[in-house]
């Protein structure tokens, strides 16, 4: 953390020296993404593991009544665009919003309401949407499929997740997000919304999202075809994605 701090300090003293001859600290700031920008200044240490799961679910509760015009009363939003927040991993949840604090992930929206919670708001709303269920909840009124959907995608989809696709050296999703195995920090998307899914695949690929340690977002999501990115998100939001193998 130190030493992430002062390779950060360093480089941003450097850029604003730089952002002060071209006379716009704004944009140069924003065009300038050396390869080796810090995604993130979270670490999956024991430390941050038990800061992000000490929260108080019920003080988590009151506190999401400033989330639920936007992410729907019990995490399911019913705009397709708008993430899902109930049951997502827990450190899923804390990270972006400490990404989102530290302006490591940008969202005009987000960003200023993730400033305005405390460390412990952060891990008490964690807490709260943690524990909310994933399924079969009688506040989720979206309603299935939420894009049109290409009938040859659902083969597409459910091969990327259950076995990648080795030739171009692209894992399988659900090694990482679940149902077989979990990354630290990578949300479960079986029940996410597809244009949310799509648009994060988009950034990712583009890198106007860079917040994934180790980038293996930014690298997956460059390496897949549009059609893919999009039989992806339409398979996570046809609210099936639990097992892709029981797909149609
Ligand atoms: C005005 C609407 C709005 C409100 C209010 C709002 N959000 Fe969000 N939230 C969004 C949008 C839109 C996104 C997706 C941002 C993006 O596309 O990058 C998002 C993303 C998130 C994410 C990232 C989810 C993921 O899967 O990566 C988290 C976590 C989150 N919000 C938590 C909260 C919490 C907690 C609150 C209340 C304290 C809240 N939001 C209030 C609109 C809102
Ligand atoms: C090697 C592990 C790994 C693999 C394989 C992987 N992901 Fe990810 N993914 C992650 C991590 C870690 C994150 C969280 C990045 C961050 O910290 O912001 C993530 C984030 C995402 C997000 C954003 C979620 C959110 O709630 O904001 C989407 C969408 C996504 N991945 C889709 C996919 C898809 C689709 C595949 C398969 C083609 C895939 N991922 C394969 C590790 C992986």
């Amino acid at each position: 953390m130190t030493c992430n701090s002062r390779s950060f300090f360093s480089g941003k003293f450097l850029r604003f020296i730089l952002a002060g001859v071209a006379g716009s600290s704004l944009l140069v700031v924003a065009n300038d993404t050396p390869p080796d920008r810090i995604p993130s200044y979270v670490e999956w240490t024991q430390h941050t593991i038990a800061a992000a799961s000490s929260g108080d679910a019920f003080r988590g509760m009151l506190l999401a009544k400033r989330c639920e015009h936007c992410h729907g009363s019990e995490g399911f939003s019913p705009v397709a665009s708008t993430p899902n927040l109930a049951g997502l991993d827990k450190l899923a949840i804390w990270k972006q919003l400490e990404d989102f604090r530290a302006r490591k992930r940008i969202s005009p929206v987000m960003g200023p309401i993730a400033e305005s919670l405390t460390v412990h708001d952060v891990a008490d709303v964690v807490a709260y949407y943690g524990a909310l269920p994933v399924f079969s909840d009688p506040q989720d009124n979206r309603s299935f499929p939420q894009m049109r959907s290409n009938p040859d995608h659902a083969s597409v989809a459910s091969r990327l997740i259950s076995f990648g696709d080795g030739s171009r050296g692209i894992p399988p999703c659900q090694a990482c997000h679940g149902p077989v195995a979990y990354r630290p920090g990578a949300a479960s998307l079986m029940n996410q919304n597809s244009e949310y899914v799509l648009n994060q695949l988009e950034a990712f690929a583009n890198g106007s999202r860079a917040n994934d340690i180790n980038m293996p977002m930014r690298t997956i999501s460059a390496l897949l075809a549009d059609n893919e990115r999009h039989a992806l998100a339409e398979f996570y939001g046809s609210g099936m994605g639990l097992d892709p193998n029981s797909s149609k």
